[in-house]
């Protein structure tokens, strides 16, 4: 087997919510000062679900125009990453696997660990490929953002779906090998079974994301990774658009440079775009920064990005990918902007209703309302299971 064969990102798409709440709603309701929103932490609005899309619909609809581009002739693996884990048992992934029409013959499995488990998903992708680089691995993060109402954190909601396409000779990004790792016991964040909002420490959760970053990096020298200047860009995980600024910063202090303000946003700015409107969207909120720099129309052929995956609890890991020739004929810039657009802005009414349903627990048939704008939907509740359907 070739030691260099190139493995990595050969397509990627990302959906969201039918619905959008604008921070400029959530500030007229609790009196915050808009540009604490605004500044502060860099956010606009947050994708809200509608009361028949969760993670399912969300990760089906991003992975299928994939398929549909692809076939699914060479998957054989599916691995859905999730902190909204809706069973205890059976994987996501398969009403996904049902819904997109995929043959039998590929393995499912859902992986967790807070926003960093589609990274673990995509470096399991990378070594399957290597054992046998004719099959292909759909890799699925998908997760709801949900804080407590009127908590620090509610400003920093939202959700969305990324899918990537893992292949050898991929048309977009090869994934470098060395990567950097950092793990640590820490409680910053987390969501106990029996609830259905994050309990978070909010300082500490940033200033262990910081320590994360330093650790991550520090490992990613130690391991061979390339100097800091071979970098063109960083995309790092977006809780809240800020927080990359802030994580820039740490990352430049660690290598013994001065961070100053025009080389930071050189780095960051082209990969904002899609997070500040949707919001955290926890394992798949890297993957929306890298998918926003990709599509801001910059050539970054052969140039090397910084990839941080942060996953509270916590681990976080730092990797490189290099853009590949001809990636820009592969992107999806509109459709990505589409599903941005096309979201239907809601009052802070609305939202509240949504935010405090829950599905009900009785084993009863319960339909849902057609809400969603997406093309697949939970039609209901029978027997304890979900049903869902194309919308
Ligand atoms: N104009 C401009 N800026 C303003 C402002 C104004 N009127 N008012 C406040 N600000 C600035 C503050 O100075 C502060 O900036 P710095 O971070 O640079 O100090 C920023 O806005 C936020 O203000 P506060 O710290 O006062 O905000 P807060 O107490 O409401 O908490 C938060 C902010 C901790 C992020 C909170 O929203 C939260 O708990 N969020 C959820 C947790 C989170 O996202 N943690 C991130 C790391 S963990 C992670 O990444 C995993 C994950 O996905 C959850």
């Amino acid at each position: 087997m070739p030691t260099d064969l190139a493995i990595g990102i050969h397509d990627l798409s990302f959906s969201t919510t039918s619905l959008v709440l604008g921070h400029d709603e959530l500030s007229r309701h609790n009196g915050t000062d808009i540009a604490k929103y605004h500044k502060g932490i860099g956010q606009r609005a947050m994708s809200v679900p509608t009361a028949d899309e969760d993670i399912v619909t969300m990760a089906a609809a991003a992975a299928a125009p994939i398929v549909q581009r692809h076939t699914a002739d060479r998957i054989r693996t599916l691995v859905l990453a999730t902190e909204t884990s809706i069973d205890q048992s059976k994987a996501a992934g398969i009403y996904v696997h049902s819904l997109l029409g995929l043959p039998p013959q590929v393995r499912v499995v859902e992986v967790k660990q807070a926003c960093y488990g589609a990274t673990a998903g995509l470096q399991f992708a990378t070594a399957l490929v290597h054992r046998d680089p004719a099959q292909q691995v759909l890799v699925i993060a998908s997760d709801v953002s949900r804080y407590d109402l009127d908590s620090p954190g509610e400003a920093t909601q939202g959700a969305a779906a990324a899918a990537l396409l893992v292949s050898a000779d991929p048309a977009l990004i090869e994934i470098d090998r060395p990567s950097g790792l950092f793990t640590s016991d820490i409680m910053d964040f987390w969501r106990p079974n029996y609830r259905s909002t994050a309990l978070v420490n909010g300082k500490e959760s940033v200033t262990a994301y910081l320590e994360a970053v330093e650790g991550a990096w520090r490992d990613y020298n130690a391991q061979g990774g390339l100097p800091l200047e071979e970098f063109r860009a960083f995309c790092y995980h977006q809780p809240y658009t800020r927080m990359a600024f802030k994580a820039h910063r740490r990352l430049l202090e660690a290598c013994g440079v001065q961070p100053d303000d025009a080389a930071v946003e050189s780095a960051i700015a082209a990969t904002t775009g899609y997070n500040e409107t949707v919001g955290n969207s926890y394992t798949a909120s890297m993957y929306l920064a890298l998918a926003a720099l990709l599509d801001s129309g910059s050539e970054l052929t052969g140039q090397s990005l910084g990839l941080f995956s942060y996953g509270s609890g916590s681990v976080a890991e730092f990797l490189a990918g290099r853009l590949r020739p001809g990636y820009r004929e592969h992107l999806r810039g509109d459709a990505h902007r589409e599903a941005v657009s096309k979201r239907r802005a809601i009052d802070y009414g609305t939202y509240r209703e949504l935010h405090e349903r829950t599905l009900p627990t009785d084993g009863g048939w319960h339909d849902l309302p057609h809400q969603t704008q997406g093309p697949f939907r939970l039609a209901g509740l029978r027997d304890h299971q979900r049903i869902y359907e194309t919308a």
